[in-house]
């Protein structure tokens, strides 16, 4: 069986690859810029142009479509919705019998404007004509770990303390997506999230001692619907199975005992 995955070298995809290899399947990646790679074949793909992509879905039984463009206004309606629309009709033309779609948990409730664009994407997906399946993931610890540094640039860490997240490890995604692909088409949506709800404070401060940084948190309150949707668990999901690393082993992974700032 032979599945194509877009965005392949970005941080998902390349923890993905090596789990689909291993469960038997033969990959083809795309990436914008060609790339070699002796257990891969690497085709050039540009969802927001169309280069590529017809010829990319030629021949594959399933597509797990990973390629996003985050925050980027006008080019993130280009490759996600477009992007995504050109890649569902091709693969519809050539046949293919499963398309597995990432997106995020709260993209239907938390007023964002990269979120518009990944629902409108799943939108796309569900009104194709390939089988397909959503995987909704919370955020990857790698994600709230740059917000932190973005929001600890001036010195104390600012943030809204009731925030909640629930970090899930990109690897343990990964493992849900290749059982989501090999168990054939849901035709609906599943979410998937990290193992544990934490309050932004309780992030910080986990991340602060890591970090052996004695930076204060600077309560800063996120007004209006935006702050209501993130205090209220707009990001965090009760499904189940949940992955099982936590936060903290991320950041002993990350920062370990020596206390890098
Ligand atoms: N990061 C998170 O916390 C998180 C959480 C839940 C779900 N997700 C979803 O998971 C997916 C993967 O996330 P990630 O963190 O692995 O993202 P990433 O590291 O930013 O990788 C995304 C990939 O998309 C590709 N891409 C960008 N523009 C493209 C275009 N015009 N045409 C074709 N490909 C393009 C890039 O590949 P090249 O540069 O090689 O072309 C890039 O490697 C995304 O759909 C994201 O929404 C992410």
């Amino acid at each position: 069986m032979r599945v194509l995955v877009t965005g392949a070298g970005g941080r998902l995809g390349r923890v993905v690859l090596p789990r689909l290899r291993a469960e038997g399947w033969e990959v083809r990646a795309t990436s914008r810029r060609a790339r070699t790679d002796p257990s891969v074949r690497w085709a050039v793909v540009d969802l927001a142009t169309g280069e590529g992509v017809v010829e990319a879905v030629s021949g594959v039984d399933a597509v797990l479509h990973l390629a996003s463009s985050p925050n980027r206004g006008r080019q993130t309606h280009r490759v996600d919705v477009l992007g995504t629309r050109r890649l569902v009709v091709a693969a519809g033309q050539a046949g293919v019998r499963h398309l597995v779609h990432v997106s995020i948990v709260g993209v239907d409730r938390v007023p964002i404007p990269y979120y518009r664009h990944k629902l409108a994407a799943e939108q796309v997906v569900a009104a194709g004509t390939v089988p397909w399946t959503v995987l909704r993931a919370t955020q990857f610890p790698e994600f709230l770990d740059g917000m932190l540094r973005g929001a600890s640039r001036l010195g104390p860490v600012l943030g809204d303390p009731a925030v909640l997240a629930q970090p899930v490890d990109p690897g343990e995604v990964a493992d849900r997506l290749v059982r989501r692909l090999t168990a054939g088409p849901l035709r609906g949506v599943e979410e998937y999230g990290g193992p544990e709800v934490l309050r932004f404070d309780e992030a910080a401060r986990a991340w602060t001692a890591a970090r052996r940084s004695r930076r204060p948190l600077l309560p800063v309150r996120i007004p209006g619907r935006l702050g209501r949707a993130l205090r209220s668990g707009g990001l965090v999901t009760g499904a189940a199975p949940t992955g099982t690393r936590t936060w903290a082993d991320h950041l002993a992974d990350t920062y370990g005992g020596t206390g890098a700032r």
